[in-house]
């Protein structure tokens, strides 16, 4: 099964050797656990290591803050959408646009191989509080959190 690397030792190693190539992943977590910061680490990985497009799509923080925040651990954002290996692509959710329409235009035109979603969480709950337009889009997401097998505690794993 062709695997791709977060190209961080210890979790390619729990992974053993990545996530399956083309799966989507839920990482899950309370605020200030990291998801953010292992998000950014994995598509600097894949543009830095492999060569891999990126993209973030962020709902949460702007490009200026994900610099902010990826420059305290010396990733350079600015350098790999100047060498267009990553594209940050803010989405208002207050605009009330359509999330996948405008998505599925970026990345027809950008072809990034790694995506990332920050936050499902804010989409969902603009559709729960009416700012989103289409209801379909996440009613599948709202039934994979309700019968999501992934435990509520959180599990350290720990690798030699
Ligand atoms: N692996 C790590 N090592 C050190 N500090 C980290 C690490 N991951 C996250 N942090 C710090 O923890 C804080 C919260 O991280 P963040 O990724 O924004 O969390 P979340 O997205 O889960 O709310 C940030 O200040 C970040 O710099
Ligand atoms: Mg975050």
């Amino acid at each position: 099964m062709e695997k791709t690397k977060f190209g961080i030792q210890g979790l390619d190693k729990a992974f053993e050797g990545g996530i399956p190539t083309g799966n989507l992943v839920l990482i899950s977590g309370g605020a200030g656990t990291g998801k953010s910061t292992l998000c950014l680490q994995f598509l600097l990985n894949g543009a830095t290591l492999f060569g891999e497009k990126a993209l973030y799509i962020s709902t949460e923080q702007s490009s200026e803050e994900l610099y902010k925040q990826a420059s305290s651990f010396g990733w350079d954002l600015v350098k790999l959408e100047e060498k267009n290996l990553l594209k940050i692509l803010f989405f208002d959710i207050t605009r009330g646009a359509n999330f996948l329409a405008e998505v599925d235009v970026v990345i027809k035109e950008f072809q990034p191989k790694r995506v990332i979603i920050d936050s499902m969480t804010t989409l969902t709950d603009a559709l729960i509080i009416g700012g989103m337009g289409n209801q379909s889009d996440f009613s599948l997401v709202q039934v994979i959190e309700k019968v999501s097998p992934i435990p509520r505690t959180e599990q350290i794993i720990f690798t030699n």
